[in-house]
């Protein structure tokens, strides 16, 4: 008995550090973006924002990538116009760490957005610069950074 009490905290550290020793994947995690943006990312006009044309420009710039990372780590809300159509609603902070941030957006940039060869992979380093450069902005500032950034 008092060896079986000593097998079981070890089991229950290893079954907390197995999930967690894994690389986030960034097609699991497009699933609750897709909840709003829609499984291909054409999402639905006036509601949510389509991830293309938009998110490939932006993407290639590095103001632009601040705010695609921001858009995540804070959320948006407010006025915006992408692909000539008006948005003004609320995305909210998605709580995902600096590791699956990256990896999210990396699935957005190769596999929704379908930016091609000369997409940048997201790293979780740049990630954690953006997410430390904009902890005093609100979701409705990182909306008004879009049209700052060249976002249209
Ligand atoms: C609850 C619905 C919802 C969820 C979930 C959601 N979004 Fe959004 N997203 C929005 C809305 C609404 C906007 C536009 C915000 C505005 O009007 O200010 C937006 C905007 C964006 C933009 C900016 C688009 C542009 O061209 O500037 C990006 C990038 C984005 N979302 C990515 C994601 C990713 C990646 C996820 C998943 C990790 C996600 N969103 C989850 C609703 C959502």
């Amino acid at each position: 008995m008092k060896s079986l009490l000593g097998v079981i905290p070890a089991m229950a550290v290893l079954a907390w550090a197995l999930p967690s020793s894994a690389a986030p994947d960034g097609a699991t995690l497009y699933s609750r973006c897709a909840a709003c943006h829609t499984k291909t990312g054409a999402g639905v006009p006036g509601a949510f924002p389509p991830l293309g044309a938009d998110f490939r420009n932006l993407a290639t710039k590095p103001d632009g990538r601040r705010y695609l990372s921001l858009a995540i780590v804070r959320g948006l809300s407010g006025p915006m116009t992408v692909e000539g159509k008006a948005y003004r609603g609320v995305m909210p902070a998605q709580m995902l760490d600096d590791a699956a941030t990256a990896a999210v957006l990396n699935h957005v940039g190769t596999q929704i957005a379908k930016t091609g060869p000369g997409f940048k992979l997201f790293s979780a380093k740049e990630v954690e610069g953006h997410r430390s450069s904009g902890t005093s902005l609100s979701a409705g500032d990182v909306a008004k950074l879009h049209a700052q950034v060249g976002g249209k």
